[in-house]
């Protein structure tokens, strides 16, 4: 799948989905970010119990990651009135604008708006990664495929009692161990970063090892040292996007743009990475190995260059909701049973638009297992049966919720 946020295929989904809701008797609101609200009436007015996720995808993404989420909640919908069930509240299904962060780099970027969490004009602003048309920002996007809503992005404007998420797990935990639903407590924490290196190009023949400031050496030992102080710390550190100029054989790099993503289960251990790998990288630059490393012989080192960084996004790591992970825990009993080991507690690797949900309104998740942990990439698969089983456990949980 390739459904980048706000392209031609988004707005086919994002049509797809208001229609679905439409026909379903639900009013429909689209917020300044494209968030879309479908709500469906409660015997008594209140801010709903909302189903939600995303509809776009990695530029090579896989079938389920997101959409899930969004198909389980209309699927709930459709339940709710093929059984003539009356909620106490209204319940909705909501999604998310650029969850991925992959076209506008930032994830979880519109549920990050709606909690408060990232300025409108920031998120507005934002341009579009190496996708093909540099020129777009979020704004413009949204826009152009219709979706700039009119009503303020904001949890006062479109206010939610609850907030539970149904997602693939992403990771191999629940398939390995022969689970059917993840009860999901909270996520980890992680920070996203774009490392700017700046040598001197010049001529790959006539320039000697000891004469080059080689961006593109540097920033792949930053890489790499990278991945080693993460182990240490018991994180993990990613570099998923490199940009190298001028980009010609002959020369040597004289610039290099690269994205890291830190991940750990708790906010100290990032701050902790952060730091050494700020140091790290420094030393680098100037062609010293970090401490402890040793040294390097001068035809290593080159001639220095200077490392620059930008944070581009933060997200802590967050526990989610009591009531909520008990609203899951007993529509998970109730779907595979009290007795088996079907269910497992787990905590989130991935971010999801929860993470900001929970800021502001009860929240939790339910994970289902994904084949070979596999996402991000075209090979994603989830059996339909255990779909369905996620979904069956969303319906009761928001229910479940609703008569809290
Ligand atoms: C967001 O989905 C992330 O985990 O990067
Ligand atoms: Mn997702
Ligand atoms: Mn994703
Ligand atoms: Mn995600």
């Amino acid at each position: 799948m390739s459904r980048l946020a706000l392209s031609d295929a988004d707005k086919e989904a994002r049509d797809w989905f208001i229609e679905t809701a439409k026909a379903r008797n639900c009013s429909t609101t689209v917020d300044a970010m494209g968030n879309i609200f479908a709500v469906r009436p409660g015997r008594r007015q209140g801010p709903p119990t909302f189903a939600g996720s995303h509809l776009d995808t990695q530029p090579a993404g896989g079938r389920y990651d997101g959409i899930l989420g969004v198909t389980s909640g209309i699927e709930m919908i459709q339940v709710l009135d093929d059984h003539w069930v009356e909620t106490e509240f209204p319940v909705g299904v909501v999604n998310w604008t650029n969850e991925e962060g992959a076209r506008f780099p930032i994830s979880m970027l519109a549920s990050g708006v709606w909690a408060g969490e990232i300025p409108l004009s920031h998120a507005h602003e934002l341009r579009e990664v190496g996708h093909g048309n540099a020129g777009a920002t979020v704004a413009s996007e949204l826009a152009r495929i219709g979706y700039l809503g009119s009503t303020p992005c904001s949890h006062e404007a479109t206010p939610m009692a609850a907030h539970f998420e149904l997602h693939i797990e992403q990771g191999p935990t629940l398939e390995s161990t022969s689970r059917k639903v993840g009860i999901v407590h909270g996520a980890q924490a992680y920070r996203w970063f774009t490392i700017e290196v700046t040598g001197r190009a010049a001529h790959t023949g006539a320039t000697s090892f000891a004469h080059r400031a080689d961006a593109l050496l540097a920033a792949a030992r930053m890489v790499s040292y990278a991945r080693a102080a993460a182990e240490k710390h018991g994180a993990l550190a990613s570099t998923g996007i490199m940009n190298v100029e001028p980009g010609s054989t002959n020369t040597v790099p004289g610039h290099v743009k690269f994205s890291l993503d830190v991940r750990a289960a708790k906010d100290h251990i990032v701050d902790a990475v952060e730091e050494e790998l700020r140091n790290a990288f420094s030393a680098i630059a100037k062609g010293e190995m970090p401490s402890g490393v040793g040294m390097m012989q001068d035809a290593e080192k080159g001639k220095p260059c200077i490392v620059e960084w930008t944070t581009d996004s933060n997200s802590p790591a967050i526990d989610f909701h009591e009531d909520c992970i008990s609203c899951v825990r007993k529509s998970a009993e109730a779907t595979v049973g009290d007795e088996t080991d079907l269910t497992m507690d787990m905590r989130s690797g991935a971010g999801h638009d929860s993470v900001y949900a929970s800021r502001q309104c009860p929240t939790s998740m339910i994970f289902v297992p994904c084949k070979d942990g596999v996402s991000h990439n075209p090979e994603e698969y989830t059996a339909p049966e255990d779909c369905a089983i996620g979904a069956q456990v969303l319906l009761g949980a928001v229910l479940r919720f609703d008569r809290l």
